[in-house]
């Protein structure tokens, strides 16, 4: 008998279970593409009690795919209720922004959120469980989240940088793609470039680097990105700046901002946590800064990590030039302010509150 070999299903969290990433991010938890092919799961959807009935209809898609990993599945309004036993948590819901807004501009919206579900997590969750952090502004919505969950290990709360990466690894490859084509046999696959890293917030202040990415070239093996490229103007220019405005071309673009990428690059986050990274290959999170590479303490950062045995460590030792360091030291200095203008919110609401 099959089943029995597998393990013991886990609790997997899904909030804003009925909005457009979670629609596509479902489904790749139920096929055992993220927790893998011998690990069932129960799905506990959280959202808001107005999307009840939108999420109702989530659940009864869900039933209908018909998938055996996919065990029991549990709608619900409460935190409590969702949160119990956790071992693994997406927290998308949040607002997402519109045209014109910046992410920092979701603050005030969305703060509040992580508080409540840092809470709840912090009562009701298992102590090993993996936080995620997708909803916006979401290296400081994982921050608070952490901070209101001071029992749960700091280490378990990230927060997605990936999209970031693959839209970087995605640029690369295309731009290695157009150079190559004279050779056109030396066109890497996207998946081939490897360890382009994103620093700091998930914003238009994040630095994408590629200066230590590597592309396996058919027939060449490893060479590096930039010297690839050979055009210092195009990565710290027009490169940097499509990374960090992609987003907002999306959103200019779909008039909603990404959901099927961002379902993707979470999923691959949580996949690479759960199972480890390949060795020499980095991936980027937004984790709680230990102050490596003289980042302040006490924000999340995006930095390179490896991972083993469910455990990331931040890449040490890679050589920074002045012109990195410019841009790591205004992507920190944005996540003290977004720090401090999220302290100042829950605390002006806590005195409403008194
Ligand atoms: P959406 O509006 O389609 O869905 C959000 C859902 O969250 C809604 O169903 C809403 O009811 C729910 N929600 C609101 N408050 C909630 C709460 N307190 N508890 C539970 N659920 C709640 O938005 P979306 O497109 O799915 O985006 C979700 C978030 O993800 C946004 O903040 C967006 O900016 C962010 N995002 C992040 C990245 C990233 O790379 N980190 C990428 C894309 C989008
Ligand atoms: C993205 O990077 O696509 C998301 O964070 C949505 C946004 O607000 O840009």
């Amino acid at each position: 008998d099959k089943k029995a070999v597998l393990a013991e299903p886990i609790n997997v969290v899904v909030t804003g279970a009925a909005g457009q990433i979670a629609y596509s991010l479902l489904y790749q938890l139920a096929a055992g593409s993220v927790f893998g092919p011998e690990q069932p799961i129960n799905l506990r959807l959280l959202d808001i009690k107005p999307m009840m009935d939108v999420l109702q209809g989530v659940v009864m898609e869900l039933e209908d795919l018909a998938l055996p990993l996919l065990r029991d599945v549990l709608p619900t309004a409460d935190a409590g209720v969702a949160f119990k036993d956790a071992a693994a948590a997406f927290l998308v819901g949040a607002m997402p922004r519109k045209q014109g807004m910046e992410r920092k501009d979701l603050l005030a919206a969305n703060v509040k959120i992580f508080k409540d579900q840092g809470e709840a997590l912090e009562k009701f969750a298992r102590k090993d469980i993996k936080v995620l952090v997708v909803g916006n502004p979401a290296n400081t919505n994982a921050l608070i989240c952490s901070h209101y969950a001071p029992s749960i290990p700091k280490e378990n709360f990230t927060a997605m940088t990936r999209l970031d990466q693959n839209r970087a690894q995605a640029a690369l490859a295309s731009r290695l793609g157009v150079q190559l084509c004279s050779e056109m046999e030396l066109t890497p696959l996207v998946d081939k470039v490897k360890n382009v890293i994103i620093w700091g917030n998930h914003s238009s202040t994040q630095y994408p680097d590629a200066a230590h990415a590597v592309a396996d070239l058919p027939g060449k093996g490893s060479v590096k990105v930039s010297s690839a490229v050979n055009d210092n103007a195009w990565l710290n220019g027009e490169f940097l700046e499509t990374i960090q405005k992609r987003g907002a071309a999306v959103i200019a673009a779909r008039k909603m901002s990404s959901a099927m990428s961002a379902a993707k690059a979470a999923g691959d986050h949580m996949r690479d946590w759960w199972f480890g990274t390949k060795p020499g290959q980095w991936v980027s999170m937004g984790v709680v800064s230990d102050g490596s590479y003289g980042i302040p303490k006490d924000v999340v950062f995006s930095f390179p990590v490896n991972i083993k045995d469910k455990k990331f460590e931040i890449v040490q030792g890679l050589e920074i030039s002045d012109f990195a360091r410019s841009k790591l030291d205004i992507t920190a200095k944005e996540l003290e302010e977004e720090r401090a203008e999220a302290h100042q919110i829950i605390t002006s609401e806590l005195s409403n509150c008194n």
